[in-house]
């Protein structure tokens, strides 16, 4: 990130999700368009981008998600999600989804930022553990070791790719402190 570069990230609310969808949508479907595993395959439009990030807002609204967005001067440029509403028997434990930034704003810390901040909003709300998944051998897999997440190992084949290659995933934990 430039000296000069302008960072902001802030959790969504319904509100502001849904005046985002556009460049929510944009993010998602460029990640996939890279490449990305994260739950399409290709071909993916930005209508079903935005009907993926409209679900997401429906559960905002729910409050059984937590939505954050990146912005660079004030363009939405990455996001991730906490999904809050899981069995009752764990209350205290959350899920780490969808972390994407745009390619083109990639390599500038945003997705260390943006975990930052979903680790401390799921402390705020009540979170003592996070459990995640992600690709393995990604850049996804670098940041959360050096976030200081437990790798608990690699299910092989566990997803496709958007052209349908087989992907294998890595599942982390952390607790917060
Ligand atoms: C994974 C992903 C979110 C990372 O986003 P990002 O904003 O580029 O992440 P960061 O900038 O925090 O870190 C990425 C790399 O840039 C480096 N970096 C960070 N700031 C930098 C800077 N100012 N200058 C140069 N490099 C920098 C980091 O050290 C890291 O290096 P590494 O890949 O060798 O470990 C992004 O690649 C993505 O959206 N991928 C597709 C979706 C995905 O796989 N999501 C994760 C699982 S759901």
């Amino acid at each position: 990130m430039s000296a000069t570069e302008q960072i902001e990230i802030r959790r969504l609310g319904v509100t502001e999700a849904h005046a985002q969808l556009d460049g929510l949508a944009a993010v998602l479907a460029d990640c996939v368009a890279g490449g990305a595993s994260v739950s399409y395959l290709a071909p993916f439009s930005h209508e079903q981008a935005r009907d993926a990030f409209e679900a997401v807002a429906a559960e905002v609204e729910q409050g059984r998600r937590l939505l954050l967005g990146a912005f660079a001067y004030g363009r939405l440029v990455g996001t991730v999600q906490v999904n809050l509403a899981l069995a009752p028997n764990q209350p205290h434990r959350a899920e780490i989804a969808k972390l994407l930034v745009h390619r083109s704003a990639r390599r500038r810390g945003i997705a260390q930022l943006l975990m930052e901040h979903a680790e401390s909003e799921a402390q705020a709300a009540g979170k003592t553990l996070l459990v995640l998944d992600t690709v393995t051998g990604d850049a996804g897999e670098r940041l959360y070791t050096r976030l200081g997440w437990t790798r608990v190992g690699v299910i092989p084949g566990y997803a496709l790719y958007p052209d349908g290659r087989p992907c294998d995933t890595t599942v982390f934990w952390k607790a917060l402190a």
